[in-house]
């Protein structure tokens, strides 16, 4: 079953606080949501492999660590997934980007795949699909399902905040997949917005509302 890593470090949970506000504008909405990314990042890829190699300092020749050169992939959903790219990529910047577009439908909540364009060698690398929002869990299944089919193997999902039912579709659809989250919301309301969560993610990254 997938692992679920709830990433509570103080910093997160601040800056989480922050963009929950209603009161938050655009700007603030997407530096903060790019700084949370960055933070997130940083205990994602805590179990990357390293290496040896030598190195002089000033003083002596030594044995140090180096990360291995894992391949990385970040995978935003569209659109609300690009507020998390940069953030992610200050600390591996020479990951490849791919995109996967997909909405929700308004009236059944069913994902809409409309956009899928992957880096060539995707089933040599590991793959950060990143959604601020788990909600019913629909895109993110879809979005994993286009990815499995062209070839991705390693995979894990990045949201900012995740409803219970969501963690358990990707549970059962894809147990293969672990799920960093920094915030376990308690639920949805009628209209499949997480509660008490931070409304539309993408209308509040983008200024479309
Ligand atoms: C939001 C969000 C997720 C999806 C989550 O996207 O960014 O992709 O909803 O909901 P789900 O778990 O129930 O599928 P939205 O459809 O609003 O598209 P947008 O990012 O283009 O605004
Ligand atoms: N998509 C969002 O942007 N917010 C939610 O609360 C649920 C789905």
């Amino acid at each position: 079953m997938s692992k679920v890593t709830v990433i509570d470090h103080p910093l997160i949970q601040h800056k989480l606080t922050i963009i929950r506000d209603k009161n938050v504008g655009t700007k603030e909405f997407r530096e903060v949501v790019d700084e949370i990314a960055s933070l997130m990042a940083y205990e994602v890829t805590r179990e990357l492999p390293t290496m040896d190699i030598e190195v002089e300092t000033p003083v002596a020749k030594t044995t140090q660590k180096t990360l291995a050169g894992k391949k990385l992939a970040i995978v935003p959903i569209l659109r609300a997934g690009l507020g998390m790219v940069d953030g992610i990529m200050k600390l591996i910047p020479a990951a490849r980007i791919g995109h996967i577009g997909m909405y929700r439908d308004e009236e059944t909540l069913e994902p809409v795949e409309y956009f899928v364009k992957l880096p060539e060698d995707i089933d040599q690398r590991e793959v950060l699909v990143v959604d601020p929002m788990l909600a019913t869990g629909g895109s993110a299944v879809m979005a994993i399902d286009a990815l499995k089919k062209r070839g991705a193997k390693t995979i894990k999902l990045i949201t900012l905040v995740s409803a219970p039912v969501g963690i358990e579709m990707i549970q059962k659809m894809h147990p293969d997949v672990e799920i960093y989250t920094a915030g376990l919301d308690e639920g949805l309301d009628e209209h499949g917005y997480i509660v008490p969560g931070l409304g539309d993610a993408g209308d509040r990254l983008f200024g479309t509302h």
